[in-house]
């Protein structure tokens, strides 16, 4: 039987607090706040295997397999829509889906043509089907708040946190889709195999945040 499970962390905003919890869980990160390129780590016990990646991958690690268990935002999972468990929501990592523009400036989206700059192609367009509008979605990998500043799109899908990114440039939120959060994520045959560490880890993590 395989006694090692494979973690799917997130790079980035949701990092510091993950490994927190990790740590009130039991498990020791101090290989995780080293200053390291390495990609691939365990620790002490070797039971727990870490893997550092995109926070839009994770939810794909999870459900091929290459990892256990993972923690990623609400908005991945809607946008990758996996084949995976969510199985708690962490409560942590909060922030809004939203559109967001030029507050002064009108759209006319009867027009057909609302041009939208996203990194979420999949929720934008969700989005809009749902209000009826025809969106002409341009799929962006990061800074899409340059958008509308430059003429690129009309508006814009992402998510906001501070809102002070949109500050700084001028935008503001125009629309709220949904709130975000981040979520813990499981890969189904692991839950069966591997439930004997991941039960008592994942009871463990909604203990610690009082969930
Ligand atoms: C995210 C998001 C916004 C910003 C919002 O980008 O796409 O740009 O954070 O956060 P705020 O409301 O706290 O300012 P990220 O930092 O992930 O960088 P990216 O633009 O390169 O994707």
């Amino acid at each position: 039987m395989n006694t090692s499970i494979t973690i799917a962390l997130p790079k980035g905003r949701l990092a510091d607090k993950t490994i927190e919890i990790l740590e009130k869980c039991g498990l020791n990160c101090d290989s995780l706040k080293k200053d390291t390129r390495k990609l691939v780590l365990t620790d002490a016990s070797d039971k727990f295997k870490f893997i550092f990646v995109k926070p839009i991958d994770v939810p794909t690690y999870i459900e091929r397999g290459a990892a256990d268990i993972g923690i990623a935002g609400k908005d991945t999972l809607l946008e990758a829509d996996a084949d995976v468990y969510e199985v708690a929501n962490l409560g942590f990592g909060d922030c809004k889906m939203c559109v967001a523009g030029f507050k002064k400036r009108t759209y006319n989206v009867t027009s057909g043509n609302l041009r939208v700059a996203t990194k979420y192609e999949n929720i934008a367009k969700h989005y809009y089907e749902s209000i009826g509008v025809n969106v002409d979605i341009i799929k962006l990998n990061g800074s899409v708040e340059l958008g509308p500043i430059v003429g690129l799109s009309d508006v814009i899908v992402d998510i906001v946190e501070s809102g002070k990114t949109l500050k700084a440039n001028g935008l503001s939120v125009l629309e709220e889709i949904c709130e975000l959060t981040a979520r813990l994520i499981v890969n189904k045959i692991s839950l069966k195999l591997k439930a004997q560490i991941i039960c008592p880890l994942i009871k463990k993590i909604t203990e610690v945040l009082d969930i």
